[in-house]
């Protein structure tokens, strides 16, 4: 049976009046959960993968800007090369992306690329390692370690252990392997230890490049093995250079240690993130570690939601770190009117 036509007609009215509240509600539901998983592109240059603390660093970051976090993140291994930095810089400009990461090798050469980057609009955050630039507001913040200061609270230590050991000065013959030259840890921490040298009065032996790795330390500390027989403190930039400066020392049957009046030699480095340094610490073959924190990834994420919401964050932001220790004898070092307290393991 037919219906009649003008009840067709208000059925068919009926019909296109709810399809069209129906397609009002729609969005209205799904638009807020849209705009709160907004994805946040980031391109983040790392230098390399020279030392543990390096992967360590590494991994914070991309657990930080992961893609449950809201971020797409394109990350790219500089290779120890500045190189391949700036060249990974441009790839993220191109990109377009929202944010850029950087982790310099080392201080200088960065003013073009980043200025290329301001001219992109594209924030830069700086981690770990600092650029030397004429322009500041090349890059939006900074998060990292005050490696002056690692430096001066290791030199604090070692003076207060010459202290209570009646050790005189002149008598701590110090050799010095340092980290990637031109980086800001080389250079805050051979600052440390070059100024402590002038007010003790300590001796100095020698000082050479093992670029933060396993390998250099331990040939940069054979050569120094060959050269002096009087040595009795290593001061290493980093855990990994420890580690082989260690296996060198062992190499020619002498022994590692803090009781250097009775022919050990002690050894000192920067890091705390090295299973295997940590191992050495509590067996006493590391006396004292600076730590590094490598864990920026959070840091990171706060300071890019502070430039989401388009407040502008603190410019240079200080992680918070310790001096570890295995001699129980000194519990804290005072560097310039601070205390800081040592974490006996
Ligand atoms: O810049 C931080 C330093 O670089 C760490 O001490 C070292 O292990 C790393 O390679």
């Amino acid at each position: 049976m037919k219906k009649p036509v003008h009840l067709t007609v208000l059925l068919l009215l009926l019909a296109a009046i709810a399809t069209a509240c129906r397609s009002n509600a729609v969005p209205e539901t799904t638009e807020e959960p849209v705009s709160d998983i907004k994805t946040v592109n980031v391109g983040f240059s790392q230098l390399g993968a020279e030392s543990d603390w390096r992967s360590a660093h590494t991994d914070s970051i991309l657990t930080a800007l992961s893609k449950e976090n809201g971020f797409n993140l394109t990350y790219k291994n500089g290779q120890q090369k500045q190189a391949n930095q700036v060249t990974a810089l441009r790839m993220f400009i191109q990109q377009d992306v929202d944010y850029i990461v950087l982790a310099p090798e080392t201080e200088t050469g960065w003013d073009f690329v980043l200025k290329e980057a301001k001219d992109a609009d594209i924030p830069v955050i700086i981690v770990d390692r600092r650029v030397d630039v004429e322009d500041q507001s090349l890059y939006s913040c900074w998060v990292g370690s005050d490696f002056e200061l690692e430096g001066k609270k290791m030199c604090a230590w070692i003076n207060e252990y010459s202290k209570i050991n009646n050790i005189a000065p002149e008598d701590l013959h110090i050799v010095h392997i340092q980290g990637t030259l031109g980086s800001t840890a080389q250079i805050g921490r051979t600052r440390g230890l070059n100024n402590a040298v002038q007010e003790y009065g300590w001796d100095l032996l020698a000082q050479e490049n093992g670029e933060f790795t396993e390998t250099r330390g331990k040939e940069v500390m054979a050569s120094f093995l060959n050269q002096f027989d009087n040595i009795n403190v290593v001061y290493c930039e980093n855990d990994n250079e420890a580690i082989g400066a260690i296996e060198a020392i062992e190499a020619t049957g002498r022994k590692v240690g803090s009781d250097i009046k009775n022919g050990e030699i002690m050894v000192v480095s920067f890091d705390g993130i090295n299973e295997e340094a940590m191992q050495y610490l509590q067996e006493g073959k590391i006396s004292c570690i600076g730590e590094c924190n490598p864990l920026h990834g959070p840091r990171v994420l706060d300071l890019i939601n502070t430039l989401e919401e388009g407040k502008e964050p603190e410019k240079y932001n200080y992680v918070p770190e310790t001096l570890f220790s295995s001699v129980p004898e000194i519990k804290s070092v005072t560097v310039d009117g601070e205390t800081y307290s040592v974490t006996i393991k």
